[in-house]
């Protein structure tokens, strides 16, 4: 079996962001200082992952092209597929069959931001069970806008349900997902729900089902924020704002994670620093180094 391959969903309409969104995609608007798609693409970086296929809409391409190219300044390879309408998240392992091929895959939705250093320890666990699904909860105030697990008193998961009117448990599902291979088979049974959208909790459910889904509960240690409406585009900025300033340490920041994890060396690292200097970004850069 190959290694595990990444795929970043930043299709959509962003309608809940217009009239922002209206002429650009909601994955390139800034979080603070930088993109929003340098965060899970940073993430997927952490987590080991080198081959990344990102999902776009169609008019969309150009301008992905010109900011990730082919991933290869930061010592990954990254690919692009269109998806022609977003008919839902599930949908992700019928486009991208061909490039998963016999890997087993991760999942991440392109508005999702996790910080915290514990992910990785969790991140490897759920890398190392070459079979079922890992998902992973955390604890929000409104748990109606997302995934809901259900717990027994054990804390096994009994039931999952997507955006429920009275929620069975305070947690939320985030957007990373982990899949054995046999998730292109299983998306390809996943049928349209009543808005329409081959959904992402069906097909959680067949893992679930069959006694195959790991969950993963992530704690007051780390933050998840989604950026799917403007007050909580707004929050992510603010966050990372905070955390930037008064660490000193970038968040999302895909020329630190490769050069930390050994994909590029000190002089790639200056090179790639060097056209981004009058922005401060460049100097940040320059600055690991020393
Ligand atoms: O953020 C976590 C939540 O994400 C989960 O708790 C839910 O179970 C899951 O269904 C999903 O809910 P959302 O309502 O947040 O999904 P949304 O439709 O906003 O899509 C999430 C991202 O995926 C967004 O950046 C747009 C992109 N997308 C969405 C769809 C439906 C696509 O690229 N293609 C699509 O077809």
């Amino acid at each position: 079996m190959s290694n595990t391959k990444g795929i970043i969903l930043a299709g959509g309409k962003g309608t809940r962001l217009y009239p922002l969104t209206k002429v650009i995609s909601k994955q390139l608007l800034p979080v603070y200082d930088k993109p929003m798609i340098f965060y899970p693409l940073t993430t997927l970086i952490h987590a080991g992952i080198k081959d990344i296929l990102i999902i776009i809409n169609p008019y969309d391409e150009t301008l992905f092209k010109k900011l990730l190219g082919d991933g290869r300044q930061w010592g990954i390879n990254i690919s692009f597929k269109i998806q022609h309408k977003p008919e839902g998240l599930a949908q992700a392992f019928l486009i991208g069959e061909d490039f998963i091929g016999s890997s087993n895959v991760v999942l991440i939705l392109g508005d999702n931001l996790f910080h915290g250093d514990t992910l990785e320890k969790h991140f490897t666990r759920s890398k190392s069970r070459k079979v079922g699904s890992t998902i992973f909860a955390y604890p929000v105030k409104n748990p109606q806008r997302y995934g809901v697990p259900e717990f027994d008193k054990d804390g096994k998961i009994i039931s999952i349900e997507e955006k429920p009117q009275y929620p069975k448990s305070r947690y939320a599902i985030t957007g990373i997902y982990f899949f054995d291979n046999s998730v292109i088979k299983k998306a390809s049974k996943v049928l349209p729900s009543k808005r329409g959208e081959l959904e992402i909790t069906d097909l959680i459910k067949m893992y679930l089902n069959e006694m195959k889904l790991h969950l993963e509960l992530l704690g007051r240690g780390i933050t998840w924020l989604d950026t799917g409406n403007i007050d909580s585009l707004n929050s992510a900025s603010n966050y990372v704002k905070i955390m930037e300033q008064r660490q000193g340490l970038k968040l999302g920041c895909p020329e630190e994670i490769a050069w930390r994890k050994g994909l590029i060396s000190n002089q790639d690292l200056l090179d790639l620093a060097k056209p981004l200097i009058k922005s401060g970004y460049g100097n940040y850069l320059i600055e690991l180094l020393k």
